[in-house]
């Protein structure tokens, strides 16, 4: 099936002043690539800061002024500008936002569900505006309040229920489950999966591994600004299929897999050699000065000098 995002060796970096003038780039997305397929979810689990939120905001063309951007976000084989991008928002393209501060505190959340439609359409929108938010268990009253009024839960299935009336081709959904119930995550879940069988493309960022077990056809693995694995999400059921030592010690982390603890912290700015090297127990000299290449075969990848084997 065609690709209908490919994230093509993407990095981000912030221009810092330090000390007076001294100028200092902090590099925090580092020669990323990922792909997600028309009626594909792609998960990407990675711990906090190593970079999952940026990757989205930069495929939505909102960094922040600061941030420089380079490489390419192609969208149905057409090179993204950020015109371009301004142009797909909230059609298109749709962000489900990490935080609620997304939502426009001087609207009632009814209405900014729906959005921006012509007078005649209204009545057929508030309808089925009425129908996703009763799904999610928002009485009618809801409509009415003023995000302040919200709780975080209500909050995030606000904004869960505001992507998904837009009817877009690819959704990026950066962390909609923390904080709701467990019937609503049930219908996240079951949502995220009608999305793709209707052959939407959804990027489901998530700390949540179970979430990403029951919903991606893939995972990507983000290290401190690198995707360092992308594999089949079966093949995350047997660490013995899994080709990253990190990735290994994710699962290996798991309550049902021995709660063994994953060492170490991911480093925070450039490194010269693999970002893994600090805490990888297969390490080796030439791993310290040298940054592993990705390499790739249909859609599983891998980054780790020490991979000698073929990825199926
Ligand atoms: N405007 C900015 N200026 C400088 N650094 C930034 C800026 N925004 C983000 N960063 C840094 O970039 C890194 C990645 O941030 P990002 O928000 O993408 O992390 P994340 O993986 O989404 O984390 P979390 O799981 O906590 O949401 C962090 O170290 C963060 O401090
Ligand atoms: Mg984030």
């Amino acid at each position: 099936m065609d690709d209908l995002l490919n994230v093509s060796n993407i990095s981000i970096s912030f221009t810092q002043y330090v000390q007076g003038l001294n100028q200092h780039v902090l590099k925090v997305i580092s020669d990323l690539s990922l792909s997600v397929k028309e009626g594909e979810v792609v998960a990407i689990l990675g711990s906090s800061g190593s970079g999952k939120s940026l990757l989205a905001h930069a495929i939505l063309g909102i960094l922040p002024e600061n941030g420089n951007c380079e490489g390419d976000i192609v969208f149905k084989g057409e090179v993204l500008s950020q015109e371009r991008k301004e142009q797909l928002r909230g059609k298109e393209i749709c962000l489900i936002p990490q935080s609620v501060n997304f939502l426009d505190p001087l609207m009632k959340v009814g209405e900014q569900a729906i959005g921006d439609v012509p007078k005649e359409e209204r009545e057929e929108a508030f309808k089925k505006q009425r129908d996703v938010f009763s799904k999610y268990g928002l009485s009618e009253e809801v409509d009415d309040l003023y995000p302040f009024e919200l709780s975080g839960g209500m909050a995030r299935k606000v904004l869960l229920s505001t992507a998904l009336l837009s009817n877009p081709e690819l959704v990026v959904a950066d962390e909609p489950t923390p904080g709701l119930d467990s019937q609503s995550v049930k219908e996240t879940i079951k949502d995220i999966k009608q999305m793709a069988q209707d052959g939407k493309g959804v990027l489901l960022i998530t700390h949540e591994i179970d979430v990403a077990l029951k919903t991606a056809d893939r995972i990507a693995i983000f290290y401190s600004g690198y995707v360092i694995e992308i594999n089949k999400t079966e093949n995350f059921n047997d660490v013995n299929n899994l080709l990253h030592p990190y990735t290994k010690s994710l699962i290996e982390a798991l309550p049902r897999n021995g709660f063994k603890l994953t060492e170490g912290v991911q480093p925070l700015d450039d490194v010269d050699g693999c970002p893994y090297f600090e805490n990888c127990p297969i390490r080796d000299d030439f791993c310290k000065n040298n940054i592993p290449s990705l390499i790739e075969h249909d859609g599983v990848m891998i980054r780790c000098h020490k991979y000698n084997g073929e990825v199926e």
